[in-house]
């Protein structure tokens, strides 16, 4: 008789997963400032050992003000990240290599609530363990409970930067350390160093085009930690201009490497020069400050006057 299907692999991805039992994430409300403690280890050390084919890990906050009860999880402090990677350090040394995944959240208008045993009921500022809510409008999670603060532009941008810190910190815990790099979970497409062109639509003209990426990652060749920056890239096309998705998948594979500011910099202006040959181009690195000193590295290419325009 073949096996139930409920135990067989199933390919999520790149991801392999040896059945397709899913622990689903389960808040515990067992946390110390967003910290997870030895019930965690508790908690995920039994569902470790249960044979399903993945294990989620509670939603767990990006900022203190997005968990939904004083007691949820949180991974958006060093001390919050020591906490998991112990927690999952052990849970690894005494379980089958069961992949781990977070669900990395942000409670909006129900944050600042009790935990359920004590009614779920949000807890009035000026009480014990309240903070105020943000969301994005000011409508309350309940009729008599206090409206969350109305977020603004900048306050969603915050937001955002924080889910993107809260999973850089998750993948220095979970896949860096325990699966290979094809198994990270999935990306929607590949990494790759392919810069793709297309014909400038004005080539009589010099137009300049600008573009940021705010949330460049490479990895410090001396530690092998994360360094983060805004790459941005100005130039005056020629024949072509560069592709976006391909500009994009290009720079992502950087975040596996190893590299220098300085040289990284480098780096993609020749690797743009050579795929688009623009009139110029210049690639500004801003990299956020790391022990205390913040490095900003400009690189400029100008093409020789003679030739423009003409097919390359
Ligand atoms: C104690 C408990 C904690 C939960 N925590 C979360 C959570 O952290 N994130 C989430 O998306 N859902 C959470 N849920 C919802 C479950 O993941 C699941 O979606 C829900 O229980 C419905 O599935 P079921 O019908 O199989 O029980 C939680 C449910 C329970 C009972």
């Amino acid at each position: 008789m073949p096996a139930p299907v409920l135990f067989t692999p199933w390919d999520l991805g790149a991801l392999r997963l040896a059945n397709r039992i899913v622990i689903a994430p389960m808040c515990q409300y067992s946390a110390h400032d967003g910290s997870a403690t030895d019930w965690h280890l508790i908690h995920l050390g039994q569902l470790a050992q249960s044979g399903a084919g993945l294990l989620i890990l509670e939603a767990t906050a990006v900022e203190a003000a997005g968990r939904i009860t004083p007691g949820c999880l949180g991974l958006y402090s060093d001390a919050n990240q020591a906490a998991l990677a112990r927690v999952l350090d052990a849970v690894r040394a005494n379980a089958p290599p069961v992949p781990l995944a977070i669900q990395l959240a942000h409670a909006g208008r129900k944050a600042s609530s009790r935990v359920p045993w004590q009614g779920g009921t949000q807890i009035p500022i000026g009480q014990p363990g309240a903070w105020p809510a943000v969301a994005p409008s000011a409508l309350a999670h309940r009729a008599l409970e206090d409206a969350p603060a109305a977020l603004d532009l900048a306050g969603l941008a915050r937001l955002r930067a924080a889910f993107a810190d809260a999973a850089r910190r998750a993948s220095c815990i979970i896949p860096c350390r325990y699966f290979s790099n094809e198994n990270i979970w999935p990306m929607p497409s590949s990494p790759s160093r392919a810069l793709e062109t297309f014909p400038n639509p004005a080539p009589a003209r010099d137009y300049m085009i600008r573009i940021e990426i705010p949330e460049f990652t490479c990895l410090c060749p001396k530690t092998g930690q994360p360094d983060f920056g805004t790459i941005r890239v100005t130039y005056v096309p020629d024949r072509r201009c560069v592709e976006l998705k391909s500009l994009k998948l290009y720079l992502q594979a950087y975040r596996t490497q190893g590299i220098f500011y300085e040289a990284v910099v480098n780096v993609i202006l020749d690797d743009l020069v050579a795929a688009t040959k623009p009139r110029r181009l210049t690639v500004e690195g801003d990299f956020r400050v790391r022990g205390g000193i913040s490095s900003v590295v400009t690189a400029t290419y100008e093409a020789p006057a003679r030739g423009r325009g003409r097919k390359r």
